[in-house]
């Protein structure tokens, strides 16, 4: 599964650099193409030249030394890279990468590069439970860092606890379930909407919601992450487009309403995590709206549903949809599941701490019309995003072949 991969391996400086040789060995085996930068700290621990000779590849660490080639060298290094793995991955190291510090090789390489990241972080157990680590690895993962482990047992420090690297065998393993599931997808046509719909009274007032637009734009990331051509209509948001995928920016339900619709037939997969505004004003003003003192009524005019629009017109289309509520959450989401005649229903209560609007995490169920109901703890929403996908491949009849 990994042959030809180009496949940079980060080490920082711990005691676990020297399960890095061991990466770097099994890599070459699987036939794929290393390349080896260290931290200054981790040539401490174990020799350059070791991984050098395993890597049949230089070994970078300084940013100012002699040239190894002739253009920019962590430049070249991250725009090549199918994939970057970082293990050891020391909480120094993971903190530098949350604030996008670059202040030597592998650290550059890490913020040049748009290639998937994954780290394995090895530290002191405390050191790892640490509110600081902890927010650190959170903030990474909701940026679509990949998390590998750690594991507990015995450490180097002679204490017991979390905070050991994974084992080499393992690493590998999610590498291999990674590049097996980015092409998932592949020749797939996926849209997915995002964020709230800002309904206009006047030029400069709208009636919206309080939607991020993240848990949509996970959902992108994750289609396109699986191979899927995605196309992501979204209402406004603050959130940068998902490397790869394609943006559709409107405003209001109608807007959405068209650029899905439109597009709908030539799609394998909707999933409408939007949150599409049932009602707008039925006037816009020209001008602003002048306060007199009065009372004010504003009429309000039904927008079509987008999502139960498409429920009538799908043909082979998996649809999926979402389901916010703050009350009844499987009773009504049941309801609309089979209203909207949706594949899959993704159900949370946004009241719940963790969970809905705004927050990066979620806590959702999965509700198929054949009665089946998955229950997730809480979990990014990019964790969340990469389940759906999965369910997702289930539903177009993808083989999942691990
Ligand atoms: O009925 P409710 O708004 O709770 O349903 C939520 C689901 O329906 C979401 O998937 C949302 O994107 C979609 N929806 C829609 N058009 C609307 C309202 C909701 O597509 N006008």
């Amino acid at each position: 599964m990994l042959t030809g991969k180009k496949i940079l391996v980060g080490v920082s400086g711990g005691i676990a650099a020297y399960k890095a040789a061991d990466l770097v060995s099994r890599l070459r085996k699987m036939h794929t193409e290393v390349h080896v930068v260290m931290t200054k700290s981790a040539t401490e621990f174990i020799a350059p030249l070791t991984l050098r000779s395993l890597s049949a590849n230089p070994v970078y660490v300084d940013m100012f030394e002699e040239p190894k080639l002739w253009n920019v060298e962590h430049i070249a290094l991250a725009e090549k890279a199918d994939v970057v793995v970082v293990a050891p991955a020391t909480a120094n190291l993971l903190a530098k990468m949350a604030m996008g510090l670059a202040d030597d090789f592998l650290s550059t390489v890490l913020l040049a590069t748009r290639a998937p990241i994954f780290v394995a972080p090895a530290m002191n157990h405390a050191m790892y439970h640490h509110p600081a680590t902890q927010r650190n690895l959170k903030l990474l993962q909701e940026r679509g860092i990949h998390l590998i482990g750690p594991d507990s047992g015995f450490q180097a420090c002679g204490s017991e606890g979390d905070g050991r690297m994974s084992q080499p065998e393992e690493i590998l393993q999610t590498l291999v379930r990674f590049f097996v599931g980015s092409s998932q997808l592949k020749g797939k046509k996926a849209l997915v909407t995002a964020g709230g719909t800002q309904e206009p009274l006047d030029p400069v007032r709208f009636l919206g919601n309080r939607s991020s637009g993240r848990m949509g734009y996970a959902v992108a990331q994750a289609l396109q992450e699986a191979g899927a051509e995605t196309v992501l209509v979204s209402a406004p948001t603050d959130l940068p487009t998902p490397e790869g995928v394609t943006r559709v920016s409107v405003h209001t339900a109608l807007e959405m309403c068209d650029e899905v619709l439109s597009r709908f037939s030539e799609m394998d997969v909707v999933v409408k995590a939007a949150a599409v505004a049932d009602y707008r004003p039925a006037v816009q003003a020209e001008q602003k709206i002048k306060k007199d003192g009065s009372n004010r009524t504003i009429e309000l005019v039904p927008n079509p549903d987008i999502l139960a629009e498409l429920g009538r017109k799908k043909t082979s289309q998996v649809l999926i949809g979402f389901a916010a509520e703050t009350e009844n959450l499987l009773a009504n989401a049941q309801e609309k599941m089979l209203r909207k005649n949706v594949n899959l229903l993704v159900a949370n209560d946004v009241t719940q701490q963790g969970a809905g609007f705004g927050s990066p995490t979620n806590i959702v169920s999965f509700l198929f019309p054949d009665g089946r109901k998955i229950d997730f703890p809480q979990m990014s929403k990019l964790e969340v995003a990469r389940h759906l996908v999965t369910e997702i491949a289930h539903l177009l009849g993808v083989e999942t072949k691990e």
